[in-house]
């Protein structure tokens, strides 16, 4: 892979998008076995291309069909949600805080809350929760890890349920039309391959991304008791903190493209057909590189900074005296998905500074 991270070589591959070209962005990283790919043919499981690996003239009408559902409006229509989901969570964060003297603020309110908005925007209220989760981090390790043969076969497994369901629900919108995000790409004439395709990336790519940052930034504010507590009281304050965060570490810190025809790069000449790994962070670009750029960027920008800030904030506000109980945590590290697996948080001593 020929790694891209001079920041304006990285612009111009993403919006050259005659010459560099999307169709890897999903390809798994790690080749996936015969047992793997056997246990996903079982249950019919296609990724045609929708909308992030898309080059193809349908990418347009799917992504304007997707793009309603995150509009300015209804982004900035979901805030007072996003803050109740926060404040439905503080009770179990003070139960642990009391009772185990720590609490896990990505179990207990990173995880979940942009979870339950995206459900919410998308209008997909059947899916169990804990269940899109786990198929979620199960699917970004499948196709962004790289997993010994043995777990790559379980999260084959995972990927398959996941998979099996999203096909059953899409099979329920055919049979009984529906407004929600799968009922639109049917009315939009995409076939149940390409609405499951559609489905299976936003689902996880709409939410997961957002838990991730939010982890990140929860980890980087409470590290100093001090700016934590200034974001408690300083909103302008989380909205720079977000921005810092997407340009030095962002969840999405590569995303790939290849190439069409030979071309010079960045002073070097890439061979027709080469896969180039983007940096999108953390490399002195705009934080907005971090969304992508051009006709695929980001679609849940917007939104993914929305809840950056106000669940930071509200959760700061909430909770203004909080330390770190573990210093350098695990991390989710795959090749375009990194963030703490986990925030252990307890509370800062009143002296703290
Ligand atoms: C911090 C959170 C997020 C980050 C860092 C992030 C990052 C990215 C990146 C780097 C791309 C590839 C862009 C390109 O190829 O130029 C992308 C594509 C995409 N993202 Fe996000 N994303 C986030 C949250 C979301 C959310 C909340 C949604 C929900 C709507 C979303 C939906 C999409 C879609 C649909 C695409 C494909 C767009 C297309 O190909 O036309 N993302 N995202």
């Amino acid at each position: 892979m020929w790694v891209i991270t001079d920041p304006d070589a990285v612009r111009d591959v993403l919006l050259g998008c005659e010459t560099f070209l999307p169709d890897n962005a999903l390809t798994a990283y790690s080749p996936l076995s015969g047992r793997s790919l056997r246990i996903l043919a079982e249950v019919g499981f296609t990724l045609p291309p929708t909308l992030a690996s898309n080059s193809s003239p349908s990418h347009r009408p799917i992504r304007r069909t997707v793009a309603r559902f995150f509009s300015p409006a209804k982004v900035a229509a979901v805030e007072p949600l996003v803050r109740q989901l926060v404040e439905d969570r503080l009770p179990a964060v003070h139960s642990a805080l009391v009772h185990r003297g720590q609490a896990d603020l990505v179990e207990l309110i990173a995880a979940d809350v942009p979870a339950r908005a995206l459900l919410h925007l998308t209008g997909i209220h059947d899916v169990h929760l804990p269940h899109l989760k786990r198929w979620s981090r199960d699917s970004l390790e499948l196709f962004w890890g790289t997993p010994c043969a043995q777990s790559q076969e379980e999260l084959a497994h995972s990927a398959a349920e996941y998979y099996a369901w999203l096909r059953a629900r899409v099979r329920r919108a055919r049979a009984s039309p529906t407004d929600d995000l799968l009922g639109s790409l049917i009315e939009l004439g995409l076939d149940d391959d390409r609405v499951c395709a559609a489905g299976y990336f936003l689902l996880v790519a709409g939410q997961e991304t957002t838990s991730m940052l939010i982890s990140t930034i929860f980890l980087r504010l409470i590290a100093r008791p001090a700016t934590w507590r200034r974001a408690a009281n300083d909103p302008a304050f989380v909205a720079r903190a977000v921005e810092t965060a997407l340009q030095q570490e962002s969840s999405v810190p590569t995303w790939r493209r290849t190439i069409r025809e030979s071309t010079e790069l960045a002073g070097k000449s890439i061979p027709a057909g080469a896969d180039l790994l983007l940096t999108l962070t953390g490399n002195g670009g705009s934080p907005d590189i971090a969304f992508g750029a051009g006709v695929h960027r980001c679609l849940g920008a917007g939104l993914a900074r929305l809840q950056a800030r106000v669940v930071v904030h509200a959760t700061a506000a909430a909770l203004p005296r909080l330390c770190l109980a573990e210093r350098s945590p695990r991390r989710i590290d795959l090749l375009s998905f990194s963030a703490p697996e986990r925030v252990l948080a307890g509370y800062a001593p009143l002296h703290g500074g």
